[in-house]
């Protein structure tokens, strides 16, 4: 592709965010064993470029408008970034019958992992609350846990900022598919 290609995101009506397309989805690679994070402590991972993360929060945003939530009315959305570059959105999935219900960091993860894209890099999430940042349940870093202990997890608020933590912070002395191997 041409070096004056541009990815075009659309965020609200009349707002668009222009990225150079070298430097988006499939161009990107990240390293996901090793590098050093620049904002995020323990993050050992190579770092996700400034457009990438705009890309992310601007992606979960998106998503959050397919939320499934006739129950609880609280819409969220996540943007999974996969290690090749790639990146699934995913929305909260509510039910009648409420336990079945599914977060939308567990969506994200399962349209991912259900086309063969198990390294992941970062997610991004996005919901209506203005004062406070949205944090995964307890479930979901669980699920999130399973893939590494070693990638970001960005929290936003609906104007725009967000606090990022590695899932290690989020998830400390976890439990994961090593500790099946220990007995
Ligand atoms: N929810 C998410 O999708 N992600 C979170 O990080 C927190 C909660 C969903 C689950 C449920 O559909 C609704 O928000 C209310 O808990």
């Amino acid at each position: 592709m041409r070096e004056s290609c541009f990815l075009i995101h659309r965020l609200q009506k009349g707002q668009v965010l222009q990225i150079p397309v070298s430097v988006t989805m499939a161009q990107v690679q990240y390293d996901c064993s090793r590098g050093n994070h620049p904002n995020v402590s323990n993050s050992t991972a190579s770092p996700v470029g400034h457009e990438q993360i705009q890309l992310l929060l601007n992606v979960c945003k998106e998503a959050k408008k397919s939320a499934y939530c006739p129950y609880s009315h609280f819409p969220v959305g996540a943007a999974l970034l996969t290690c090749d570059g790639k990146i699934f959105s995913g929305c909260n999935v509510e039910n009648a019958c409420y336990p079945l219900g599914i977060c939308a960091e567990r969506t994200a993860i399962q349209k991912a992992v259900s086309e063969g894209y198990v390294n992941f890099r970062a997610m991004a999430i996005a919901s209506n609350t203005e004062d406070d940042f949205i944090v995964p349940c307890g479930a979901c870093r669980q699920v999130m846990r399973e893939f590494s202990r070693d990638w970001d997890i960005y929290m936003t608020k609906p104007d725009g900022t967000y606090i990022v933590k590695t899932l290690q912070e989020l998830l400390p002395l976890s439990f994961g598919p090593e500790d099946l191997k220990k007995f």
